[in-house]
């Protein structure tokens, strides 16, 4: 099924070619074409056959490599993607920090001290520092501190050792990607695999950034011309915490957005530094939805917000989030699906190892049921296995 197909009342199983692949099929289903809602947004649409569908047309339950395939690799890195495209993910996920010499580079923060060798180098010991990022006081070393040559002399690890042992194996395989590096690396891919790499693209602290000289969305807009993903219809999804982000990017391409939505009790940085007093718990309204809709095309919330644990950590009911954002047109995204007990509902975790693989299978069921449109997953196999089983039910 695709998100286009998802408007018509007898719902059809459609599995994407990469979710062929993870299941073994040897012959790739075709992803069906888009609705007049895709129509709709093809303004500037590539003519090529077979391609710039847009995002309706991507299988649902779209499953998004997080940071790759971090729960096999370290995360952000090419290793970590290429995996996560052999493992069938439908879209792979970048989030993006700039350099000092205004590169953008994939890390999911601009503190650099947990995935990169950089505590190792005693060139850049003067470098450790402590600063305050979006209200958060952090020492360590930084990727705006670093041109981009500085930076490629570092080599990526693993985040969280202690759960992922097996991913240290390939600490010091790869360097630090740039977008741009990324950009080409997807054009490669889908030339050898015959198929558009979708991308989902998020601003981390655009704000920060921004006061530093640094503004990310410019940049962004820039690479996603050059490399011809700016239209409605582009494989690219762009993504950020701040809805300012967002809505400065949708003035300068037209690639679908979406807002990432953390606890009901947070408030944007944006809306903090602006002195926006609304929550996430107001956004999560229909008026707050129908507010996102006017610029954005989704929203990521947690998966919290869709399905909130109890006091114990187990899963309780659903929220009316899922219904309430399509009725505004918003497809959902949420985050973070992982494998591990330590990252699964208290119900779902099998004995007491924190890092062994509960039945990961079962919470995803839960999740997946409620209509969400896609999720963020470190184990993007698994979520695919679990999305076949919900659409073979259909
Ligand atoms: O962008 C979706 C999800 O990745 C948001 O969480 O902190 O992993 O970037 P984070
Ligand atoms: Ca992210």
């Amino acid at each position: 099924m695709t998100q286009g197909e998802r408007r018509t009342p007898a719902r059809r199983t459609v599995l994407g070619a990469a979710g062929a692949t993870v299941l073994g099929a040897s012959t790739a289903l075709a992803a069906g074409t888009g609705t007049a809602q895709a129509a709709a947004a093809d303004r500037g649409a590539d003519r090529t056959p077979g391609r710039g569908h847009g995002y309706r047309s991507l299988p649902v339950p779209t499953v998004i490599g997080h940071r790759g395939a971090s729960g096999y690799r370290p995360e952000h890195t090419l290793g970590s993607y290429r995996h996560a495209l052999d493992l069938g993910a439908h879209v792979v996920e970048q989030d993006l920090v700039p350099t000092r010499d205004g590169h953008l580079v994939c890390r999911h923060e601009n503190d650099i001290t947990g995935t990169t060798d950089v505590a190792d180098h005693p060139e850049f010991a003067s470098r450790k520092t402590t600063k305050t990022v979006d209200g958060v006081t952090l020492t360590g070393w930084f990727t705006e501190d670093f041109t981009l040559a500085e930076l490629k002399t570092l080599r990526a690890k693993e985040r969280i050792p202690g759960t992922r042992q097996e991913n240290t194996l390939y600490d010091g395989r790869w360097t630090v990607p740039t977008f741009e590096e990324v950009l080409r690396w997807a054009e490669d891919e889908g030339r050898r695999r015959g198929r558009e790499i979708w991308l989902h693209v998020e601003t981390k602290h655009p704000s920060y950034f921004r006061s530093l000289g640094l503004g990310l969305e410019e940049r962004l807009a820039k690479l996603l011309r050059r490399y011809g993903r700016h239209r409605a219809n582009s494989p690219v999804f762009l993504q950020s915490f701040e809805p300012s982000s967002i809505q400065r990017l949708a003035k300068l391409v037209d690639a679908p957005g979406v807002v990432l939505l953390s606890g009901p009790s947070t408030r944007p940085w944006d809306f903090v530094e602006a002195g926006d007093p609304r929550t996430v718990a107001d956004l999560v309204t229909p008026a707050g939805l129908r507010w996102i809709a006017s610029y954005a095309q989704g929203i990521g919330p947690t998966l919290d917000l869709v399905i909130p644990k109890d006091a114990s950590g187990r899963l309780g009911t659903p929220t009316t989030l899922v219904r309430d954002a399509h009725a505004e047109g918003l497809i959902l995204h949420p985050y973070t699906h992982r494998n591990e007990n330590t990252f699964l509902p208290a119900d779902f975790r099998k004995g007491t190892d924190p890092t062994a693989y509960g039945d990961s299978f079962g919470a995803l069921k839960r999740y997946l049921e409620t209509g969400i449109d896609g999720i963020f997953s470190d184990n993007p196999d698994t979520a695919l296995l679990a999305a076949a089983d919900l659409t073979a039910r259909d």
